[in-house]
């Protein structure tokens, strides 16, 4: 139905819904699903229908079990490093879609898995979730960036319990410290993503958009090119005709109609 064999896609409302299905594997990561996460995130860039994506993992028991470690298992030196170019290159294209991508967290989120959902802008939990980068115990350091955004996500120390430990938290810890931004009963995850999406579509996109990258830009240079770049984009969103609607609303004492021009 959606033309993939590892993904379920399913659209409402302006909300793509993308489910991660491998669960007899716990929906992990091998070479056909991150291809497919590939051209599913060009196909959402495209579809001007879709204005927020939810990324999820099929099933009540996993999110992403990790990188498929079967299919791992008989690497040489050289296949390790194009695996983890690859999908870092994929993971690196999720963080950049022009538009939010909220995870859904409904159970393991681990190695591959947390790092996908590390990808996304925003990590909710279900209280079932337990996220970690078990890399450690199998022989080999983190691949799809986990070294990266963790410590960008949670700071350098606690970053490294993790990572050296190997140990796995659970959703009210991975909300202390940071790496979900809100935990809810497994029954309303998808409603709580949902919402969120749909406050997020009620703002003016484009500024949603200038936000984004302006987070994400800003988080690899100095602070004096970030502000600078959030400047420029600041002065670039005045000639929306959101900004006119947005401030005119506001100063008529109504709700703003955005159009997204
Ligand atoms: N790769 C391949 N298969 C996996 C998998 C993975 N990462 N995780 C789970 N599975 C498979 C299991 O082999 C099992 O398959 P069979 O039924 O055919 O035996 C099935 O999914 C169910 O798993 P379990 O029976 O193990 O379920 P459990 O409830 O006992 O344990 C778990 C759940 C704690 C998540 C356990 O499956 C586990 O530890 N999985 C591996 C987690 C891991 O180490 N992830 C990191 C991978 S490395 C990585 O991601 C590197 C990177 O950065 C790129």
């Amino acid at each position: 139905m959606s033309g993939y064999e590892n993904l379920l896609l399913e659209k409402e409302g302006g909300i793509a819904v993308v489910t991660i299905n491998r669960p007899k594997a716990l929906n992990a990561l091998n070479a056909a699903t991150i291809n497919e996460l590939d051209k599913i995130a060009s196909q959402l860039v495209a579809d001007d229908e879709v204005k927020v994506v939810i990324l999820t993992g099929a099933g009540d028991k996993a999110f992403v079990a990790g990188a498929d470690i079967t299919y791992m298992q008989s690497m040489t030196a050289m296949d390790g490093r194009n695996w983890a170019k690859l999908a870092q290159a994929v993971f690196n294209k999720i963080e950049n879609l022009p538009k939010p991508v909220i995870a859904a967290v409904n159970g393991y989120a681990l190695g591959g898995g947390n790092e996908i959902a590390m990808a996304c802008d925003i990590r909710i939990a279900s209280e079932n979730a337990k996220f970690g980068q078990p890399e450690v115990s199998l022989g080999i350091p983190p691949g799809f960036a986990g070294t990266q955004r963790l410590p960008r996500l949670v700071g350098k120390g606690r970053a490294k319990e993790l990572l050296f430990t190997g140990d796995m938290i659970d959703a009210a810890e991975a909300y202390r410290i940071g790496l979900a931004n809100k935990v809810v009963a497994p029954e309303e995850l998808i409603n709580a993503a949902k919402a969120m999406a749909n406050k997020i579509m009620s703002r003016a996109p484009i500024a949603v958009q200038v936000c984004k990258s302006c987070v994400n830009e800003g988080l690899d240079v100095d602070l004096e090119s970030g502000v600078a770049y959030e400047a420029e984009v600041f002065g670039l969103c005045f000639a929306t005709a959101d900004q006119k609607e947005g401030m005119t609303a506001f100063i008529e004492k109504r709700k703003p109609n955005f159009s997204g021009k």
